[in-house]
């Protein structure tokens, strides 16, 4: 359980920035991380919070090395991520999968449900067949807390909620040891929101899937998170076990943002509360 998984070291990453960019010549650059570094152990659950810019969904980017850092390294299980050839950074990727805000905007609305599950095992030649293909569909659905027969709906037929657990639901065909959730609860109701946190936490419980959870709701990063990282500007304001930086916040901008949002009192023992139904399951 203490074994370190995945690891960022002093992560540095400035991008052109457009904006400053003059009429003639290169645009200068800006400073997006700067000195990144955290560890998250096998299993863990790890929270990125900060303020709108402060570098969370480039964390991210960085983490999956869709964004390769100018210095620093990410490690995971001990090997830095820079050196992997590029079949090793294909079986990375698979071993630490990212689900965004939007599902809808990363499902393809011109295929099923059931088919956009099972893209990434179609895509390593990993299914053997239509028979094998609904099964694995089936299986990753339930896995989320989704009736199967879903498989055959096409994404605009589903609720926000619904999309959100069919875009875990692919992420998990590979079986990841991670998964970076970037505000993957924007957008839904305070209930689907919950329901969301709830699953994510009982992945991990049941599977030892490690989690990155980046979200601007505080509450909900409390109730799934045992360490947390914040980030301003870029830069790590703070960084500890959650409930020691809920109780104690040492940095007077964790105290703001603390301060900024109302964090209503978990009820004892919500998270292992039945879910509901979704409409249409
Ligand atoms: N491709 C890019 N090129 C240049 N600058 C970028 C690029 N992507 C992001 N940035 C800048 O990097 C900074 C961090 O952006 P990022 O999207 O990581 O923030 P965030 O914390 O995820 O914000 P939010 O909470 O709004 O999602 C911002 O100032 C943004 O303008
Ligand atoms: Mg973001």
């Amino acid at each position: 359980m203490n074994e370190i998984l995945l690891q960022a070291r002093a992560i540095r990453l400035a991008l052109p920035d457009m904006a400053r960019k003059p009429a003639f010549g290169p645009a200068p650059m800006k400073t997006i991380l700067d000195d990144v570094g955290f560890t998250l152990a096998r299993g863990a659950a790890l929270g990125v919070i900060g303020e709108s810019g402060s570098g969370k969904s480039t964390l991210a980017r960085v983490l999956t090395w869709l964004a390769p850092p100018q210095s620093g390294d990410v490690l995971f299980e001990g090997r830095a991520v820079r050196d992997f050839s590029a079949a090793e950074l294909l079986a990375y990727r698979a071993r630490v999968q990212l689900v965004f805000q939007d599902p809808m905007s990363s499902l393809n609305p011109r295929r099923r449900v059931g088919a956009s599950i099972t893209q990434p095992l179609r895509a390593l030649g990993r299914l053997q067949g239509r028979g094998d293909e609904a099964r694995r569909a089936g299986e990753l659905l339930e896995r989320v807390g989704l009736a199967p027969h879903l498989a055959q709906r096409w994404p605009h037929e589903l609720s926000g909620g619904q999309r959100q657990r069919v875009g875990i639901a692919r992420a998990l065909a590979l079986e990841p040891a991670a998964l970076i959730a970037d505000e993957v609860t924007s957008g839904l109701d305070v209930s689907a929101q919950a329901r969301i946190v709830a699953l994510l936490d009982e992945l991990r419980r049941d599977t030892g899937l490690a989690l990155i959870f980046i979200s601007h709701d505080l509450s909900l990063v409390r109730s799934l998170c045992d360490e947390i990282l914040i980030l301003r500007q870029g830069k790590v304001v703070e960084r500890g076990a959650s409930a020691e930086l809920f109780a104690r916040p040492r940095e007077a901008y964790t105290r703001a943002l603390l301060d900024a949002i109302p964090l209503p009192v978990p009820e004892p023992g919500w998270l292992d509360q039945e879910e509901p139904a979704e409409a249409g399951e």
